[in-house]
């Protein structure tokens, strides 16, 4: 396995190499990046994973100077699980513009108004850092397919509207959620909860299966807002700092009309200091 820095490197590495799959990773690995790893073999013989902590996708009051960064432990891991190269850029390599301070990324990608609702509406200008970020290491890696996971489902989306608004020739690939046993997210802030926060973290998925139910015996007469507050409440009478709880169209994140065929519920909540969000897709 090939560890790289820079653009010029990685164009010469990637030379002749189709198809090539890819797996965009901020790094800090865990079973539910190698199962992305995994599904990316799967599709091609060349599998490369970015590591990047990106810079734009970060709020002024959010982690970013906190990020676990793990590259040592991060390579092993992807040398063990197959992977053929891993890209590992700088700042100033992924934002020629940067002068040490500010990332003087003036051109980004503007979305949709979805990307302003559930995560976006309390992360502002988030969606818009992922969405430019991976234009860019979509045009640096070239692949033909790329896997993102449902962890991240209104990313997901946002991605997926990508690709399609601006015709990238890349098929997206969607990875379902690795959870620990006890149901919860496997996610690099797991790693921010105490001991005895982490026992409790199962709620959130709890919550959302509980829904779930709910709305599996029969959405007709179901008030959504009233279960989706029912819910939020439920959280925070356990303690929970509730952002949202909300029951939508998978296909569209709008809200879910009871004749919706592909629904998602979704939640984010703070336990303690630490933000976590989950999901859970179903048909009916
Ligand atoms: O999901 C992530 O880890 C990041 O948002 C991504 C897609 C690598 C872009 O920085």
């Amino acid at each position: 396995m090939q560890i790289i820095h820079t653009v010029k490197q990685l164009r010469l590495a990637l030379q002749g190499q189709s198809p090539i799959a890819f797996v965009p990773t901020m790094g800090n690995l865990h079973a539910g990046h190698l199962d992305l790893v995994n599904l990316a073999k799967q599709q091609a013989a060349c599998v490369v994973v970015s590591i990047f902590v990106n810079p734009l996708q970060f709020g002024a009051n959010e982690d970013l100077a906190s990020y676990p960064r793990t590259l040592a432990a991060d390579c092993e891991k992807l040398a063990a699980a197959g992977a053929s190269i891993v890209f590992a850029p700088t700042v100033a390599e992924m934002y020629p513009d940067f002068d040490g301070q500010n990332l003087n990324q003036s051109l980004t990608v503007q979305l949709p108004a979805m990307a302003n609702d559930l995560c976006g509406a309390s992360r502002p200008g988030h969606f818009a850092g992922v969405a430019t970020v991976v234009l860019k290491l979509f045009n640096i890696v070239q692949p033909q397919v790329a896997v993102f996971g449902k962890k991240d489902f209104q990313q997901l989306l946002i991605i997926k509207e990508l690709v399609k608004q601006f015709n990238l020739p890349i098929q997206i690939i969607a990875a379902d959620t690795a959870r620990e046993a006890s149901g919860l997210a496997m996610s690099s802030r797991n790693g921010y909860l105490s001991s005895a926060e982490k026992v409790q973290a199962n709620q959130l998925h709890a919550t959302l299966q509980t829904l779930v139910e709910q709305i599996k015996l029969g959405p007709k007469d179901l008030d959504f807002s009233a279960l989706e507050k029912q819910a939020a409440h439920t959280l925070q009478t356990q303690g929970w700092q509730v952002d949202y709880v909300a029951i939508r169209s998978a296909t569209s994140l709008k809200a879910a009309s009871a004749q919706e065929q592909e629904w998602v519920v979704l939640a984010a909540a703070k336990l303690g200091a630490t933000r976590l969000i989950d999901n859970i897709s179903f048909k009916l």
